[in-house]
C-alpha cells in the first residue's frame, strides 16, 4: 500500500541511534536552533521542568561516556537533561525528560547531524552531577550526543534484519 509522506514524516521515520561520530564540530547557532527546539518541548502542565547542561569539553565528555553504556565517545556535544529530582512527581520528571530527548534527536537530523541517547547507570548520575556541578537532589538520566554522523562507520556496522516490529504488531485499529 502506497502512503502519502512528507518531508517531515520521511525525516521522522529516518531519526535513529547514532553512536558513530567524526571529530567535526559543530556550529554554535546549530547548536542553539536544536536547543531552542528543546526549549519550547512541550512539558506536563507546562511545567517546563527540564534543563540542560551542554558539554563540548572532550575531557568532561569522557567522563559523561564512563557514567553510561554503549555510548558515542566522538560526539561534538553532550546535552545532559536534568529534571528537578522531586520524588512525587517522578514519574512525570522522566516522561517530560524522553520527550525532550527525542525532540533533541530530531532537531539534530532536521540539521543534518547523528545523535543519539545514552542512559546513565549505576554511580552514574551522582558522578556527573558532581562533575558539572548539578545539585545533588536533581535527576539526571539521560544524555542527548549530537554530532555530525560517520557515514562510513554507520555503513560498516552489522544490520539488524528487522530494526522495527511490523505494523500490524504495532498499531491496532479500533480493538487491541
Ligand atoms: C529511554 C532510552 C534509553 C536509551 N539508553 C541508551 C543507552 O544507555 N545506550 C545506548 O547506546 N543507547 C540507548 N538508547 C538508544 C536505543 O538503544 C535505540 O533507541 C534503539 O536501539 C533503536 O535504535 P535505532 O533507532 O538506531 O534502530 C536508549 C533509547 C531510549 C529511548
Amino acid at each position: 500500500m502506497s502512503q502519502p509522506t512528507t518531508d517531515v514524516t520521511r525525516l521522522l521515520r529516518r531519526v535513529r541511534n547514532i553512536r558513530e561520530f567524526t571529530p567535526e564540530p559543530i556550529s554554535e547557532d546549530t547548536l542553539v536552533d536544536i536547543l531552542e527546539v528543546g526549549r519550547w518541548t512541550g512539558s506536563a502542565s507546562n511545567r517546563q521542568p527540564t534543563e540542560v547542561v551542554v558539554v563540548r569539553d572532550p575531557q568532561a565528555r569522557q567522563k559523561l561516556v564512563e557514567a553510561g553504556s554503549n555510548t558515542a565517545g566522538k560526539a561534538a556535544v553532550s546535552l545532559v537533561i536534568v529534571t528537578p529530582g522531586d520524588p512525587a512527581r517522578a514519574e512525570l520528571e522522566i516522561f517530560d525528560d524522553g520527550r525532550l530527548a527525542e525532540r533533541l534527536l530530531v532537531a539534530a537530523a532536521a540539521h543534518g547531524l547523528g545523535s543519539g541517547i545514552t542512559t546513565l547507570k549505576g554511580e552514574g548520575p551522582a558522578a556527573v552531577k558532581q562533575m558539572l556541578g548539578i545539585p545533588s537532589e536533581r535527576r539526571v538520566r539521560t544524555v542527548v550526543n549530537i554530532g555530525h554522523r560517520d557515514e562510513a562507520a554507520i555503513r560498516a556496522k552489522p544490520k539488524n534484519p528487522q530494526p522495527r516490529k511490523p505494523m500490524t504488531e504495532f498499531a491496532h485499529w479500533d480493538h487491541y
